[in-house]
């Protein structure tokens, strides 16, 4: 961050270090040996008075810097570099905020890309945590447990009759719909799945083959045989990518990695319609935008909600992960009843799908999400913060271009020029992300030149009032 941009941030903005400051007696004894982090940590909170706001990105105290270096170098040193990183060490976190190991704390708009439905450390997690694992953590799924069972039926209970099938993961929930596809199609030798460009549907083989970006698919060729691509929102283009071996459609209820780009009521009833026309499955992943983000269980939902002739729409099969677990790793597919009985014993399977554990955890997600009313909590202050968006837009339409999205799924495009920003270095998305991070606020960029957020559902209106002004007042010293 240039520090002409620092100094104009209104010290409101600009969250203050919470208990870390520069102390001499630190930097000394960063100079002989490491403390422990008890000790460490003590002295920095004893420290916290002096704590000042006038300078919103203060060099670390010497002995946490250390501590972030080192465990950067670990990084650097032993795991695989998959993943270009942001300079941010974080510690832990509360509700929407995160905090890193210099004790400045962050909005956190991006919850984990979508995962962190009830923000950090919730204590409702942590109970269902602690009871679930004094009770039972695992059991092979060659038996039968309660959570499972009731997760299930909860799932169930929001998307239609039909069966669940349990896994850890987006990409491996995904995978469970394209076997059921291909068993579907099997004995007629029909395979192909037709996908959307700019789609994203996990990282594994099939993933890749899934996802409708090139980037992702560069130097694992050959992909796994069997899908195509075509523009999302458009029913023509799928009609003639039609072939004798298609035999599913699967598309994103918003379009996530891709930029937040909603289906449109049109679409989604005209693939529903197309699909039962051709006998296909309509397949729809769910994993970013589910889990109640738009204010309904599914975005499909909520985009479908008052449209005339969707009172019956039901897809074939659903992904869902991310908000699933609110941070505990779980991940489920759910398979209309018709085509329940397509994956039969033997057919698929995964050791850790729906473990006591992971089903408590979820389980108790939707409980929380239930009682405090957090699916409208979503719908009306992503309202308020996509209003907000678009008043920062009138404001500065030279540097935002466009903003997107349904509930606490927000996306806002940046134009092809903006002042203040380098045309040579990272792209925008990366370069805008960084100074937004440096004025306290995690947001997540998709593409080069869009930002998304997807914070906790339980965003209160005043963390959104000050993700939106902490984006204003970044924006407004670039020039
Ligand atoms: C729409 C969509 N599908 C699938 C995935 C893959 O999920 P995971 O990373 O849990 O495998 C993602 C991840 O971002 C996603 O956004």
């Amino acid at each position: 961050m240039s520090p002409d941009i620092r100094a104009h941030l209104k010290p409101r903005h600009l969250l203050p270090p919470l208990d870390c400051t520069p102390v001499a007696g630190l930097q000394m004894a960063a100079c002989s040996k490491a403390p422990s982090r008890y000790l460490m940590r003590r002295a920095i909170r004893s420290a916290n008075a002096n704590t000042s706001m006038k300078d919103i990105v203060p060099p670390p105290p010497a002995l946490v810097h250390q501590e972030q270096k080192m465990i950067q170098e670990l990084f650097s040193k032993h795991v695989l570099p998959t993943y270009g990183r942001f300079d941010l060490v974080l510690h832990r976190g509360q509700g929407s905020w995160l905090f890193d190991v210099n004790g400045r704390r962050y909005l956190d708009m991006g919850g984990g890309i979508a995962v962190c439905s009830l923000g950090h450390a919730h204590p409702g997690i942590t109970q269902a945590l602690v009871e679930q694992s004094q009770r039972l953590i695992h059991v092979s799924n060659l038996y039968y447990h309660e959570p499972q069972g009731r997760l299930a039926q909860k799932i169930v209970s929001h998307l239609g009759q039909g069966r669940v099938f349990f896994c850890n993961s987006g990409a491996e929930a995904n995978e469970g719909l394209y076997k059921l596809a291909r068993k579907f199609g099997h004995t007629e030798g029909r395979f192909e799945i037709i996908t959307a460009l700019n789609s994203f549907h996990g990282r594994t083989l099939g993933g890749i083959a899934a996802t409708g970006q090139e980037k992702v698919k560069k130097g694992f060729e050959p992909m796994v045989a069997g899908f195509r691509h075509v523009p999302y929102n458009d029913l023509t283009a799928i009609r003639e990518a039609l072939s004798p071996a298609t035999v599913a459609v699967l598309i994103e209820g918003i379009q996530g990695e891709g930029g937040i780009t909603p289906a449109t009521p049109e679409y989604l009833l005209g693939l529903r319609a197309l699909c039962d026309e051709k006998g296909l499955l309509l397949l729809i992943d769910g994993v970013q935008c589910g889990h109640f983000r738009t204010g309904r269980f599914q975005s499909f939902q909520r985009t479908l909600e008052g449209i005339k002739g969707a009172e019956t729409f039901e897809p074939d099969g659903l992904s869902m992960a991310k908000s699933l677990g609110g941070g505990f790793p779980i991940g489920a597919f759910w398979v209309r009843e018709k085509h329940a009985e397509l994956l039969g014993p033997g057919t698929h399977g995964t050791t850790y799908g729906g473990t006591p554990l992971g089903c408590a955890v979820a389980l108790k997600v939707f409980e929380v999400i239930e009682k405090e009313g957090l699916a409208d909590n979503a719908r009306r202050i992503g309202a308020f913060l996509q209003d907000e968006l678009l008043r920062l837009q009138r404001e500065h339409p030279d540097k935002i271009a466009s903003v997107r999205g349904v509930g606490l799924m927000i996306g806002f495009e940046l134009t092809r020029q903006i002042p203040g920003l380098s045309g040579s270095e990272k792209p925008y998305s990366m370069q805008l992300t960084s100074l937004l991070q440096a004025a306290g606020m995690l947001v997540i960029p998709s593409g080069t030149h869009v930002l998304r957020m997807l914070p906790a559902l339980n965003l209160s209106h005043a963390e959104a009032a000050q993700a939106a002004e902490i984006l204003e007042s970044v924006l407004a010293k670039l020039s």
